[in-house]
């Protein structure tokens, strides 16, 4: 297995705040980044599942939204080319680029028993909450004849279930953020539900 151990706990500048990348450089960096379109789609949807959370249940404003989707957007963006060196890599660029430390600590802490880092604010625990419930409920999409149209929270938690479903996605990480996030396991499988399908059909 490979040690992506990040070993330091601050990330960023704390006079960065605020420092986001515009929404076009943002995006052809992804596209840059990353060629696996199953990715690209992957990270688009939780990018969108990110900023439908911060506006729906944090009552975030404009600039604080695109903070939450762009965490999202770029949790992976090194995966696709340089799986060795997720995510120090895309940190470090960002880093570079003088980017808010809020978002620089959500992409280390998405995966902590990886990277050494644990969620610490909202926005790390949804990230990390996300990620791997997103893919899980978007395979389940993939093998209904209707993809997303007339899913339920039952169907969702019956895969979940079934270990050998999507057998990639951590189960243990999935109970493990809900319970650091406070959040019910239903609840975020219904929140997913009724935003993922809308990502995806435009993301390009
Ligand atoms: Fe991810």
């Amino acid at each position: 297995m490979l040690n992506l151990q990040l070993g330091r706990q601050v990330f960023g500048d704390e006079k960065n705040r605020g420092n986001l990348l515009e929404r076009e450089v943002a995006l052809s960096l992804l596209n840059d980044w990353v060629k696996n379109e199953r990715l690209k789609l992957h990270m688009h949807q939780v990018g969108g599942l990110m900023k439908a959370w911060a506006i729906e249940q944090e009552q975030a404003d404009d600039k604080e939204t695109w903070k939450w989707e762009m965490s999202g957007l770029l949790h992976d963006a090194d995966w696709d080319q340089w799986p060795d060196q997720h995510c120090r890599k895309i940190i470090e660029y960002l880093e570079g680029l003088n980017i808010d430390p809020d978002v620089l600590h959500a992409i280390a802490s998405h995966g902590h028993v990886h990277f050494g880092v644990e969620p610490i604010t909202k926005m790390d625990k949804m990230l990390y909450a996300f990620d791997e419930l997103s893919g899980l409920v978007h395979a389940y999409s993939l093998m209904r004849p209707g993809g997303y149209e007339g899913m339920d929270v039952k169907g969702v938690t019956k895969r979940l279930k079934e270990k050998t479903f999507a057998a990639g996605v951590s189960r243990e990480d999935i109970h493990d953020a809900c319970a650091r996030a406070n959040i019910q396991l239903t609840d975020l499988i219904e929140f997913i539900i009724k935003h993922q399908p809308a990502v995806g059909l435009n993301y390009q």
